[in-house]
Order: structure tokens, then C-alpha cells, then sequence
């Protein structure tokens, strides 16, 4: 391709990439998420509309531009939901969820080949992680390259991309045990489209069900030969199946299910709570023949007689429990005392002191009143500890964790939640439940004999690590997060994974195959895993059993479930395959270009000719991603050991590579406890290493390539940092778009550095004749090429965060085409990019401000002199008043006017941000207003509410005295940032602001004045 503009350099559908990519966070089936964990995974949307929009050459014209960017993105639709929100939408496109197959497609995919001289452009991401770039540029026919250093990613790029692509079309037919077995079959006739009665009459036909066998005429297949061939995730699905069937053979009697003597009725009426132990079969299935077998089917069919009805469990739910310090009593660790809260159905765990002292007696409370006080729902911790039952003693969070380190946390059953006919139960664990641990105990030896590497005795990340917290509390091995019989489930899933390559042997699978089945049963083994630690959670209100990555983060659960694997509930193994099979149907279909998957660190060399490459690098201290992964790096070694050399190699160590101090290479994040707590060394080397990475993406781009990175951190600093360390690897950037990508619980913690908005960045590769630049022509160029991009993107009807985000990237061209940019005034000297930026934000935050500032919307040149603070102020009340706004905008708009969100909180106290949202905080609510010190030179909105303050206390003279100490009255630019707030304000605040207006002698706004005002940040 020539080096031409592309479509990305000019412009981009950004409001549609945010609605569609935040809409995909409510996809489940099919979604790439669903294959493995994997924390911040993009959102395939805005993979998609990145790649396009940079692979495609730009049209020229605003017009075709217009067209082009619709064609992507389709077109936003409002619609005012009952309860008055405003909802959006887009129609069209191919960015929403599903519409990756819409006819569009081909066109984009012709397109980008043509545009690549009829050659699949080579695309790169040197960060894949989860996968989402590379897989979206595999869909659109690319010759893609996903490189990561984590082995898990390594491994779920695979999954990803590497296994679709290789058996994408291909069909064998099913193993015999799959096609012998009448619900594998029903549900796969039913995906081929047969209605339920065909398929009842059909499996009847292969005598899979019970009756006379029918004519062929009624049935679609009568003969196992006849049923089609079926593809990759059918093949998963069958021999998920047969691990799950091996399995239950093993795990049945470490999961034992009970009967309650009571009518078939609904709802079934209890005749006693007597428990009978429900004997298996040796598949491990239930055997209720010796409890029912005495009734006849005239007994049984009449469902108001009595009969035994088996109820197998869903989970076992816990508490962690210590000995109390003052009375020794056995106190249990509970955060809350509900087992169920869903609407009517209102259950609790009682807990009722012994009378010897020595600890605590269970029950059930079925159908507790409404109303009832919350010191008996309430549990036993709180945030300052545990409060012992027995004796009303305080355990400290400093004693719990010491009692933990001590080895003396441990646990105890409280009850089981087991499946009834009319729903969920839940009752206390019999004796032989209780002494499951001991059963599960004794055979973790023999079993994990069998298992290379056996028990995970692999060690945690320490105290200090990066958004670790569980290792506080004595967890130091990651077999510590399992309890012995969620690992006896485990080994026993891996055993089988394992087996299955042997028993695959008899079934004539190529090696493609071979691998990709065991990689996805593995996968599937983790899946289950991340619902069987001792850090899930029991769901009261939806009374289902919740994962332990739902933060990339490991914090303690004091009350924590046990899923039954076997039960067919959320975190059961079924459902792990089920998901897993949905994304490699999904996948089969996004198989378009060749794939190449690479694990080693973007800092080495890298494929050489790309065509692009599209990134979305790890942010300084945003997430632990190896130190969490090691959660399923130790599972994944032991299921996949021996599979093939490159999985060996891959999985050589027992954990996934950190920081090798030898090299300085290695993962890049900021973990200070990597370099002995040293947190400049720390950062240093994230940075270089970054700034290495970039390097390697220069050389590795053809000369008309573009390399597109992602950037989501919330601190100026970090941008600053990463942006300088682009361009010194010899980027020109000359586009910055915001897309809101995520959904906000991504993050690692809510307050962390990670962005709920991230800045998608362009660059293309500087010129080798490059001169140094002049900082005075530099800052010219900007200056005179600037506003026809700012009209370009207001005109467009860009507005908040997105304008002054949009106009920021080719800002950044006048700078970055240069090598260096030099002072003329100073010598030696070299303008840097922070003060670059400086200047290129006062140019675009004045512009947006601008228009809040002049009452004819157009710009007001006063806006340049604006401190930033009031600045940001403006800018967040024009676009959301003093309602809760989205954080990610938020932030995106203090970054763009050099504060970080932190400083708008603690320091000016300007602000609440708390979770995904943040609010201004109203004029009387502020502390810093109150100062009777209040800095002369402190931010414009300061004085503002200062005077506010002292009007509203009736001080006159006080009043008069700030003006008049401050030269307010004379002050054009504070009567300008006044007006402007009095249009924004409303009632009682208005009125106010209105009196000290006068009191100056000031123009009031008419109301007609206003509604045009705020029409223009609309
Ligand atoms: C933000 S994540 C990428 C997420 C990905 N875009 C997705 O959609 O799933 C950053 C990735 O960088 C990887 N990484 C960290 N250091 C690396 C290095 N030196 N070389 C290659 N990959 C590295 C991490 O393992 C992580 O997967």
C-alpha cells in the first residue's frame, strides 16, 4: 500500500466502537471470554473497527469518509427508555456482536486486500494476551502473528486462533461412545436443525431410547453411519464427555447425594427430613432402585405418593474458622448469615453458641420473616474483625492473619445446598459430608502420583506482590487455595484430560486434532478450576455459586462454596465444556487468514515486514497478569505435560516468567517487589522495557506500516511517559481516539490505574531523513494546522472527552516528526513531550472550554489563560451538571487538561470518583472554599466558591474584602468563568450566584440566553 493516509488517521467511528464494545460485555455464548480467563481482554468491537479503520486507506473526502465510517460502525439510535434514560444504540455496521458474519464483511475484507495489492496484510500484536486483536484480525483475512510472553496466554492464543484456523471445515465422524449415547445425540441432531419430534422418533429409530423401533420413514437417521460428520467443537463436546463420565466413575462417592422421603408433587411435601444415602452405580450414576424398588409404577406415576426423591448437591458452603483468643472457642468466619435472599425465599444459617463453650451449633431458618435485625443476618466479621459468638471477643484483622500465618485458619462445613424438584434446598451436612476432607485426604497422594508434577506445591506470589492479598493470610502454595477435595476433583479431571490422548489412539485423529481436543479439554479443566477454589463465593440472591477471577486480584473469602462437579450446575464441569465448544463454533467461523501464535517477550525480535501492528500493551501496575495466571499455569502444566515438545518447552518452568535480573527482560509491569521493593527501579525498568518493545515494533514495520497501541492509564505522567518512549523508537503520531471499552470490573481493583475508557494511538514510522525540529516552529506548525481539526471534529459533532481526545493525536504530529525537537531559546536545550502536550492541551481544553465560556459559541480567547482546574471543572459540569457521570470519561478529561483523578479528589476536592462513577461535588459540599486562607493564586472555581461561601454567611464586608484583595471586579476572565456557571447552575444555586453577579453590577443571563448556552455542548 502507498503511504497514504488511513481512514484511522482521519476519522473513526467512535461513538459506535464504544456502544458496541460496551454492549459486548453482556455477550456470553460464543464470546471469545467464555474460552479461558484472561484479564483485560478487549473487546472484539473495538479490535475490529481499529483494524479496519487502519488497514483501510482513508477516502479522501468528508463525504466518502462519512460513508466509510457508517459502513463500519452503522448509525447511533436514541431511545427513551420507560423510566426516562437515554438508551443508544447503533444499527448496521459490523461492530455489534453477531454482525462479524453481515455481508459487509467480505466487502471489508476485499477491500483490505486490495488495498494490500490483492496480498493478506501481515499484522502483528506483540501483547496478545487474550487474543481479541489477533483474532479480529484473522476474521478479516490478515496473515496474523500473536505473540505474548505468559505461557497461559501463549496457550489460550492457541486455543484462540491457531486450532480453529487449522480445522476450520474439516468434519470426521463422532466416536461411538458419543453416537451411542441418546442425550449427545438428541442434542446434536438438534443442532442439525431436527425438530423435537423428528429427534425423539430418530433416536427411538438408532434404538438410543426406549419403544419399538419406528419405520425409516419417520426418522431423519436410522443407522449410526447416516448422522453427518461433525466438526472440531463436537468433537470437543463428545470427548468432554467421555472425561466427565470417567470422572464421575472416581469422584461419585466423594460427592454423595441424599433422598428426602416426600410426594412428586409441587410443591413436594416433606413426610419426614430423614436422609437416606442415594447408592451409585459403578458408572457412578444414582441407583434409586433399592429406595423406591419396593413401590410399583401405579405407586410411582400417582405423584401425591410419598417416594424417595434424590436431591443431589450443588455446593457445600464454608466458613474459615480460628480459635477464639480470649475463650478458645471454635469461632467461624462469616461475612453474612443468608443462604438464600431471592424475593419470598428467605433462608439463614442460625448460629447459636454451645452451652460448653467450645464453639458454635448450625441450623437452617426457612422462610425468615421480613424485618429481621441485621445482628443476626449480619454474620460474624465485620471490617474491624471477627466477633467471637461465645464470648463477644474482637479478632482483629493483625490477629486473623496471624492465626493464618500460624497455619491455624482453617475450615468447616456449614451447610449444603442440594437441587429439589421445586428449586434449591439447603440443609446441614450430614456426619459422612463433614468427614469428606479426611476421605478426600487420604487420596490425594495416590492420585496425584499419577499426575506429573503432582500436588501444585508450586509457591504464590509473596505478601508484597502486586494486588495479591490472600498470601497475607498464610496462603503460600497454590495448592492452598483448594480445599483437598476440590483437589481430589481436580486430579481426577486432569488424570482423564490426560488419558484422553491415549485413548484417542483407537480413533484414527490426525495430530491437529489430537492437540486441539486435549488443548480445549485442558482449557475446560480451568475453566472448572476457577469455580472450585476456596475463593468462591455463594450468590444469595441468585443462589448460584460465583468464580474466583472475578477480580484480577486474590483476595480471602472468609465464607466460601465448594461446587459438586458433577452436578450440571453453574461451575460444574459440564458447563466449563459447554462454553469452551460454543467459542470453537464461533471461532471455526472467524477463520479467514493464516495464523502464527509465538510465546516470547515483545522485547526480542519480532516478525519482520508487517503491515501493521495493533497493540494493547500491560499499564505500568494495572493488573498482575502472571502472578494471577499462575492460578491455571500449575493446572495447565500438569494436564498438558507430555503433549507435544513445544508445549514442554513452553511449560518448562513450574510458574510463568516474572523478571530475569540477569537479562532485564521479563514481564512488564511495575511490581516494586520484584526488585526488592524498589519502586523507581521498578518503573524504570516497565518503562524501558516498553520503550524496548517499541524499538522492536520499528524495526519490525514495513515503511508504510502503522503501529496502533492502546492506552489505558489514568495518570498524565504514564502517557506522557509511553507516548515520549513511541516517539523515540521513531513514530510519528498523528491520530488519538478514546473508546469506551470496558466493562468497569475488569480492572484490578476499582481504584486502580486501569481506565474504563482507553485512548487508541496511531503512529506511522518517521522518515530516517528526519531533521531536528524548533520548538517555536514546531509549536507553530501545531498552532496554524490545529483549529481546522478541532472545527473538523466540533463540526463532525464530536463532543466532550472524544473532541478533545480526537484533536490531541494530530496535534501530536508537528512534534513527533521530528526526531528532537530543540529550544531555540535555550541552547542544549530540547522541548520534551510533557511540555509539548501542555501546549497542545491548553490549544484543545481551551477550545472545548471555550464554548462553555462564550455565550455565541464560538471560541473565547480568555479560555487560554484558564488555570486547569477550572478547566476540568467547566468541562465535566457543561456535560454532566452535578449528576453522577462514567469515571472513564472523567478521567479522560483530566488527563487531557494535566490532572490526574486523584488530584481532583483528595487535592482540590473538586470531585468524588468512586467506582465506575464520578461526581462533582456541589460548592457547600467542598472543604477548600471554607479556608479562610485560601490561596490568592488558587484555581478560578476555588475563589468562585469561596465567594459563594462567604455570600451565603451574609459577611458582606468579607465579601467585599475578596474582591477587593483579588481585583475580582476587574478580573474579565473570573466574570466570564461566573456567567458561564450561573448557565450551568439551577435553582437555589443560581439564585445565589445571580446576587453576587449583581453585587458586581454583572449581566445576568436572560433564561433564553441559557437554553442556547447549553445547546452547545449538546
Ligand atoms: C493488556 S494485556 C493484552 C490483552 C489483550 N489485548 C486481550 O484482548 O486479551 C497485556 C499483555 O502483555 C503481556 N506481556 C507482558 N510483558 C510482556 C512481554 N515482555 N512480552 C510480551 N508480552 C508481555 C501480558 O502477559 C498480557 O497478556
Amino acid at each position: 500500500m502507498e503511504n497514504d493516509r488511513r481512514l484511522i488517521e482521519a476519522a473513526f467511528p467512535i461513538k459506535q466502537t464504544s456502544i458496541d464494545s460496551v454492549h459486548e460485555k453482556n455477550v456470553r455464548h460464543g464470546h471469545i471470554s467464555t474460552l479461558h480467563i484472561w484479564p483485560a481482554r478487549r473487546p472484539l468491537a473495538a479490535a475490529r473497527s481499529a483494524l479496519i479503520a487502519t488497514l483501510l486507506p482513508d477516502p479522501g473526502t468528508e463525504s466518502e469518509r462519512r460513508k466509510l465510517v457508517k459502513k463500519i460502525g452503522g448509525e447511533v439510535k436514541t431511545e427513551t427508555t420507560k423510566s426516562g434514560k437515554v438508551k443508544e444504540s447503533t444499527e448496521g455496521g459490523v461492530l455489534h456482536w453477531k454482525r462479524e458474519d453481515n455481508p459487509e464483511m467480505d466487502e471489508f475484507r476485499e477491500r483490505i486486500r486490495e488495498a494490500f495489492d490483492g496480498q493478506a496484510p501481515k499484522v502483528l500484536d506483540p501483547f496478545a494476551g487474550g487474543g481479541a486483536i489477533p483474532l479480529e484480525a484473522m476474521r478479516l483475512g490478515c496473515d496474523t502473528t500473536a505473540i505474548d510472553l505468559n505461557p497461559v496466554a501463549w496457550f489460550i492464543l492457541k486455543c484462540t486462533l491457531e486450532y480453529p484456523q487449522k480445522l476450520a471445515g474439516k468434519e470426521r465422524t463422532l466416536p461411538d461412545f458419543a453416537l451411542e449415547d441418546a442425550d449427545f445425540v438428541d442434542q446434536y441432531l438438534k443442532k442439525q436443525g431436527l425438530t423435537p419430534a423428528k429427534r425423539r422418533d430418530t433416536l427411538r429409530g438408532l434404538g438410543l431410547t426406549e419403544g419399538d423401533a419406528l419405520s425409516t420413514q419417520q426418522v431423519m437417521f436410522s443407522d449410526m453411519n447416516q448422522i453427518p460428520d461433525a466438526d472440531l467443537s463436537w468433537h470437543v463436546r463428545a470427548w468432554g464427555k467421555w472425561v466427565l463420565d470417567e470422572a464421575r466413575k472416581d469422584l461419585a462417592e466423594f460427592y454423595p447425594t441424599y433422598a428426602h422421603f416426600e410426594t412428586a408433587e409441587k410443591p413436594a411435601e416433606r413426610k419426614s427430613d430423614e436422609l437416606k444415602r442415594v447408592p451409585t452405580h459403578n458408572d457412578g450414576t444414582l441407583d434409586m432402585e433399592p429406595l423406591n424398588g419396593e413401590y410399583g409404577d401405579d405407586y410411582l406415576d400417582d405423584d401425591t405418593n410419598p417416594r424417595w426423591v434424590a436431591k443431589p448437591t450443588v455446593a457445600y458452603l464454608w466458613a474459615r474458622k480460628v480459635s477464639c483468643k480470649s475463650c478458645r472457642a471454635t469461632l467461624p468466619l462469616l461475612k453474612t448469615q443468608w443462604l438464600c435472599r431471592d424475593g419470598d425465599k428467605r433462608i439463614r444459617l442460625t448460629i447459636e453458641p454451645k452451652e460448653d463453650g467450645s464453639g458454635v451449633t448450625f441450623g437452617i431458618e426457612r422462610d425468615v420473616p421480613k424485618g429481621i435485625g441485621q445482628d443476626l443476618t449480619s454474620g460474624t466479621m465485620s471490617r474491624s474483625g471477627a466477633t467471637c459468638p461465645c464470648c463477644g471477643t474482637t479478632m482483629t484483622m493483625a490477629d486473623l492473619r496471624a492465626e493464618g500465618k500460624a497455619g491455624d485458619l482453617e475450615q468447616m462445613m456449614t451447610s449444603v445446598v442440594i437441587d429439589g424438584p421445586n428449586g434449591k434446598e439447603y440443609r446441614l451436612p450430614t456426619d459422612e459430608e463433614r468427614a469428606s476432607t479426611d476421605r478426600a485426604e487420604a487420596e490425594l497422594e495416590n492420585l496425584f502420583d499419577e499426575i506429573p508434577f503432582g500436588v501444585p506445591t508450586e509457591p504464590m506470589p509473596g505478601e508484597n506482590a502486586l494486588g495479591m492479598r490472600i498470601p497475607k493470610y498464610g496462603f503460600k502454595e497454590w495448592k492452598d487455595l483448594f480445599t483437598s477435595r476440590q483437589l481430589v476433583a481436580l486430579g481426577t479431571f486432569v488424570k482423564h484430560t490426560r488419558r484422553v490422548r491415549e485413548a484417542m489412539k483407537s480413533f484414527d485423529y490426525g495430530p491437529a486434532w489430537r492437540e486441539g481436543i486435549s488443548a480445549y479439554l485442558a482449557s475446560s479443566v480451568d475453566r472448572f478450576a476457577d469455580y472450585n477454589s476456596n475463593l468462591c463465593n455463594w450468590d444469595n440472591n441468585s443462589e448460584y455459586i460465583t468464580h474466583t477471577f472475578q477480580r484480577f486480584a486474590l483476595p480471602i473469602k472468609w465464607d466460601f462454596s465448594s461446587v459438586n462437579p458433577l452436578s450440571g450446575s453453574t461451575g460444574a464441569y459440564d458447563g466449563a465444556l459447554d462454553w469452551i465448544s460454543r467459542y470453537v463454533s464461533h471461532a471455526l467461523q472467524a477463520t479467514n487468514g493464516e495464523v502464527t501464535v509465538q510465546q516470547q517477550s515483545a522485547t526480542s525480535q519480532l516478525p519482520s515486514d508487517l503491515d501493521a501492528i495493533v497493540t494493547d500493551p500491560p499499564y505500568y501496575d494495572a493488573i498482575p497478569y502472571s502472578d494471577s495466571m499462575d492460578f491455571f499455569h500449575v493446572w495447565l502444566r500438569r494436564s498438558l505435560h507430555g503433549l507435544s515438545e513445544e508445549f514442554d518447552n513452553v511449560f518448562s518452568e513450574p510458574l510463568s516468567p516474572k523478571w530475569d535480573h540477569g537479562k532485564e527482560d521479563g514481564e512488564l509491569i511495575d511490581d516494586a517487589s520484584r526488585f526488592n521493593g524498589d519502586q523507581e527501579r521498578s518503573k524504570q525498568a516497565y518503562e524501558d522495557g516498553m520503550a524496548e518493545a517499541f524499538e522492536r515494533c520499528y524495526e519490525a514495520l514495513n515503511d508504510d506500516g502503522r503501529l496502533c497501541i492502546v492506552f489505558a492509564n489514568k495518570s498524565p505522567d504514564a502517557w506522557e511517559t509511553l507516548v515520549s518512549a513511541v516517539i523515540r523508537a521513531g513514530f510519528v503520531v498523528d491520530a488519538s481516539w478514546p473508546i469506551e471499552t470496558e466493562m468497569i470490573n475488569r480492572t484490578r481493583a476499582q481504584s486502580s490505574a486501569a481506565l474504563s475508557s482507553s485512548i487508541w494511538i496511531v503512529c506511522r514510522k518517521r522518515s530516517e531523513t528526519a531533521r531536528p525540529g524548533w520548538d517555536n516552529q514546531v509549536l507553530q506548525e501545531m498552532r496554524e494546522t490545529l483549529p481546522d481539526r478541532l472545527r473538523q471534529f466540533w463540526d463532525a459533532g464530536i463532543r466532550g472527552p472524544d473532541f478533545v481526545w480526537s484533536a490531541t493525536g494530530p496535534a501530536m504530529e508537528a512534534y513527533s516528526k521530528h526526531p528532537v525537537v530543540k529550544k531555540a531559546d535555550e541552547p542544549g536545550e530540547t522541548m520534551e513531550v510533557s511540555e509539548f502536550l501542555d501546549h497542545v492541551r491548553r490549544e484543545v481544553v481551551d477550545f472545548a472550554v471555550g464554548r462553555v465560556l462564550s455565550r455565541n459559541g464560538h471560541a473565547d480567547d480568555d479560555a487560554e489563560s484558564l488555570d486547569k482546574v477550572t478547566a476540568y471543572y467547566l468541562l465535566h459540569r457543561s456535560d454532566y451538571g452535578l449528576a453522577e457521570a462514567p469515571a472513564g470519561a472523567c478521567i479522560l478529561y483530566s488527563i487531557s487538561c494535566g490532572l490526574s483523578d486523584d488530584a481532583l479528589d483528595d487535592q482540590y476536592d473538586l470531585v468524588d470518583i468512586s467506582g465506575s462513577t464520578a461526581q462533582l461535588k456541589a460548592w457547600d459540599e467542598r472543604s477548600r472554599p471554607q479556608e479562610d486562607s485560601l490561596d490568592p493564586t488558587a484555581p478560578l472555581i476555588d475563589q468562585v466558591h469561596r465567594l459563594m461561601y462567604l455570600w451565603k454567611q451574609g459577611d458582606k464586608a468579607s465579601v467585599d474584602a475578596f474582591i477587593e484583595e483579588r481585583g475580582l471586579s476587574d478580573h474579565d476572565l473570573f466574570q466570564k468563568v461566573l456567567q458561564a456557571i450561573i448557565e450551568l447552575s439551577e435553582n437555589a444555586e443560581r439564585s445565589l450566584l445571580e446576587s453576587i453577579s449583581n453585587h458586581f453590577g454583572g449581566q445576568v443571563p436572560t433564561r433564553q440566553q441559557s437554553a442556547e448556552q447549553s445547546e452547545l455542548f449538546d
